[in-house]
């Protein structure tokens, strides 16, 4: 079994999400749960940006206990001494620097050349190398870049001092087997990738984050930049929970984190509640309706066995148990559960004569819940 490394991007790439912004004090408190739910890297910010994300930077490099702490850069000279400043009392500090690659980012973005470029790539992870010795350099839109040019801006930063080559889809655009193939290339052709860790930073424009991220650790990357409910730029960023419970519920891939998976639930809710993004109820993993079963056959099945209809255990994820809910789709084996779990046994006789007031109800409301099951058994007598 190898380890995949979780590079947690919430504080960063989710932050910077508009209505997302969080208070110092926040992000404190969500650096030290993101610290105990095992991350390893944790990005703390971008401190050039502003006081305040410098600050938050340089705070959570004195809280954090076992993770690395990282600071985003441009390849900008006084961005990089300015990270350095933020992080210089973090146990470890990783300066996070890089640019743009792909034809639209060198010839909008910057105006420059693949020369030009590759020399501002060089210069900045030897700057940023003067300060500390973890620097991870990112190739912007290195999913749209082109293979050949992305191997040799990886050679030349690895000989540079690069520890970790970040190769972002930042668009979302990629096709997993494409982001995959990208992953084996660079493996296959740069000069010296032995030295460095290849990680996967997916966005999810087309909704393939988490399928791009897991293809790119199947073909070599040993590192999934992530976030907590998947927040981030657009349509977010790859989800930490879905890729952490993917690894773990397919042990064949020979792949694992070191992920506190119990804590998943709690600290989707801290996020969620602290930037007022609510978890949509399908989402994988840490949705409200992630362990609850509504429709007659399902729920037979799990109440039977939970196995049935369910892959993950709802407790490895910190969720209580799985929950049965009563709708006008349920069938007497829900009822029956739900009315024992409240204290009433129905025989058979009673179950069917309970379960068509239970009908009549359900019709008329969206769900049934426990407040009302004594007065549907109350009315089935009459
Ligand atoms: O999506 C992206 O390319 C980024 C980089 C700044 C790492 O977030
Ligand atoms: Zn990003």
């Amino acid at each position: 079994m190898e380890y995949v490394e979780i590079f947690d991007t919430t504080l960063r790439d989710g932050e910077q999400v508009p209505g997302c912004k969080l208070d110092a004090v926040t992000k404190l408190t969500i650096a030290e749960q993101l610290d105990q739910l095992g991350v390893d890297v944790l990005e703390a910010g971008f401190p050039i940006s502003s006081p305040g994300d410098f600050k938050a930077v340089e705070d959570i490099s004195k809280l954090v206990k076992n993770a690395r702490v990282c600071g985003l850069t441009r390849a900008v000279k006084k961005d990089i001494e300015v990270a350095a400043e933020a992080l210089k009392t973090a146990k470890r500090a990783r300066i996070h620097t890089g640019i743009g690659t792909s034809e639209s980012h060198m010839r909008f973005k910057f105006n420059a050349t693949p020369e030009q470029i590759l020399e501002r790539a060089i210069a900045a992870v030897t700057y940023a190398k003067s300060f500390v010795e973890d620097v991870e350099f990112y190739a912007e839109d290195a999913g749209r870049t082109d293979n050949e040019f992305l191997s040799k801006v990886c050679e030349a930063v690895i000989k540079a001092g690069a520890t970790v080559l970040n190769i972002p889809d930042t668009t979302g655009y990629c096709l997993p087997y494409e982001y995959g193939a990208k992953m084996k290339y660079l493996k296959e052709n740069v000069t010296g990738i032995h030295k460095a860790t290849l990680s996967c930073h997916c966005h999810n424009d087309l909704g393939l984050a988490t399928a791009n991220s897991i293809a790119g650790v199947q073909h070599g990357a040993r590192q999934i930049e992530c976030t907590i409910n998947g927040i981030g730029e657009r349509a977010g960023n790859t989800s930490l929970e879905e890729v952490v419970m993917i690894l773990r519920q397919h042990p064949t891939l020979n792949l694992d984190t070191r992920i506190q998976s119990q804590q998943l639930f709690g600290i989707s809710q801290l996020v969620s509640e602290s930037m007022a993004m609510p978890v949509q109820p399908n989402k994988a993993i840490v949705g409200a309706n992630a362990f609850a079963h509504s429709s007659g056959i399902h729920q037979d099945g799990v109440i039977k066995k939970r196995e049935t209809y369910e892959i993950i255990n709802p407790t490895d994820v910190g969720v209580t148990e799985s929950s049965i809910i009563l709708t006008a789709r349920s069938g007497r084996a829900a009822l029956a559960y739900r009315a024992k779990n409240i204290g009433y046994e129905l025989d058979k006789l009673q179950l069917d004569k309970v379960y068509q007031q239970f009908l009549v109800v359900a019709d008329q409301q969206k769900e049934i819940g426990d407040e009302d099951l004594p007065k549907i058994i109350e009315a089935s007598k009459i």
